[in-house]
């Protein structure tokens, strides 16, 4: 049975954790590949809106089973807190939530190092969530990480102070210094462990391997956006995770040809939270209006995030690198009542007309050239059919298909789960 993907296309906040939670019916699993609780993943239903940061998106149906990748990083803390968010809601997550022995743990001193790397940097600061992800994810690749099935192991604890003893001193390299209180920190942590070795771990990747087998659908939830992937994100201004469509195939042990279908996420217009590079990033009133109307705040972090006009250079070029075969297109109601709507289709670089992203995407080398169209004025946000749509938004939604030459088969016109419409 094939294994489908669910992306973000731009950076990050693309309306993911809504699609997944739409989408859910028609899965057996949901498995999340990277990234950790720098993700905010925002699903609205019955009214309730719910933010899930490390969980699937797909907890609140009641069959599908939920499952944190091997590719993921979990902080306890964080993890906790999620759960004792769903016990407000009665559910009965502990038979549906598995958790891979892989997936790395974020310490404590994981999210002290990453205040103290990004007060360092000054100016030239990444913006990181400071949820401890970059030097989890550098404790990973070092081979130097604690992961969920060491808590199995009975010295699990004389490896973790071996761990944080050398991230203190790491702390105390850096300029700038970060107050902290580490035996207050170690308290709320183990505690928070002491939860999450109630719960299932798993060998996942055999456990999807059985999966398939036994013809169980999966999609694969992922986080943060293309633009912020390690290899090919707007680096260094990105996540320490391969976000793109590879990724879930290291974040889950899933072979790249098991893969069916990879659905790509896009905001109608486009949204950046922290630094780095935007090109079509607006400074006015219209950034200012859809800031306003899209409620662009993180659900993370709860900064506002830039808004600019939708970027096809950028977009398709995450198409490529994931091979997308759907687009999903969410806020398009953002944009009602706008009259000319901007879409930037070629850069001006280095004097030269291009339609690729280049290596230096900043804004001294990058001059975002757009196409013109016109708005339309008509509130989307009560429409359940595709035959409701205004000409102008028929008009927008075609111009994109064929520029990406990919068919937007989902058109999301407001937070809540029925406001999703199939094309
Ligand atoms: P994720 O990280 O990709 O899951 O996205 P976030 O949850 O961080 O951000 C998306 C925000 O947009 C959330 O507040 C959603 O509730 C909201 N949202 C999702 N789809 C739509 C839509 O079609 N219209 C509007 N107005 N809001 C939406
Ligand atoms: P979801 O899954 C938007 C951004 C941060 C920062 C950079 C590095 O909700 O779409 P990190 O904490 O990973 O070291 O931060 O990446 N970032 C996100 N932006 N949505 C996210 O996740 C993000 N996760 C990280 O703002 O610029
Ligand atoms: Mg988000």
């Amino acid at each position: 049975m094939a294994v489908n993907l669910l992306l973000g296309l731009q950076w990050g906040d693309e309306g993911k954790g809504k699609i997944v939670d739409v989408l859910t019916k028609d899965y057996d699993i949901i498995a999340r590949f990277q990234g950790g609780p720098n993700a905010g993943h925002t699903l609205e239903f019955d009214g309730i809106k719910h933010v899930l940061h490390t969980i699937p998106s797909g907890i609140f149906h009641d069959k599908a089973i939920n499952l944190v990748g091997n590719g993921v990083v979990i902080d306890p803390v964080i993890f906790k807190k999620e759960l004792d968010n769903l016990d407000k809601f009665n559910l009965d997550y502990r038979s549906k939530l598995l958790i891979s022995r892989k997936a790395h743990l974020i310490l404590p001193t994981h999210r002290i190092l990453d205040a103290a790397s990004e007060a360092s940097k000054g100016k030239a600061k990444i913006g990181s969530t400071l949820k401890g992800i970059g030097p989890t994810y550098m404790d990973k690749t070092g081979r130097n990480g604690i992961r969920v099935g060491d808590l199995e192991l009975s010295d699990w604890k004389e490896r973790y102070r071996a761990l944080a003893n050398k991230h203190e001193a790491m702390i105390d390299f850096y300029d700038a210094k970060i107050e902290y209180d580490l035996e207050e920190l170690e308290v709320e942590f183990f505690e928070a462990v002491k939860l999450l070795k109630t719960l299932t771990f798993i060998d996942s990747e055999e456990y999807l391997h059985q999966a398939q087998k036994d013809g169980k659908t999966i999609l694969a939830e992922g986080a943060q956006g293309s633009l912020l992937d390690i290899d090919f994100g707007t680096y260094p201004f990105v996540t320490s995770s391969n976000t793109t469509a590879a990724g879930a195939c290291t974040g889950l042990g899933i072979a790249p040809n098991k893969i069916k279908d990879v659905f790509g996420i896009f905001k109608a217009y486009t949204t950046r939270v922290g630094s780095g590079p935007f090109p079509t990033e607006l400074f006015d009133e219209d950034g200012e209006t859809m800031g306003r109307v899209g409620n662009e705040f993180g659900a993370t972090t709860g900064r506002a995030r830039r808004c600019g006009w939708l970027d096809l250079v950028a977009l398709k070029y995450a198409v490529h690198v994931n091979g997308v075969t759907q687009l999903m297109m969410m806020k398009g109601d953002v944009l009602s009542g706008f009259k000319t709507l901007k879409v930037c289709t070629a850069y001006k670089y280095k004097g030269e007309t291009i339609n690729h992203l280049p290596y230096n995407v900043e804004p001294e080398n990058v001059t975002p050239i757009y196409t013109e169209m016109k708005g339309w004025s008509e509130d989307l946000t009560k429409m359940n059919d595709k035959a409701q749509f205004p000409k102008e938004l028929n008009e927008y939604i075609e111009f994109l298909e064929k520029e990406l030459e990919t068919p937007i088969t989902i058109v999301s016109v407001g937070p809540d789960r029925t406001q999703t419409i199939h094309r």
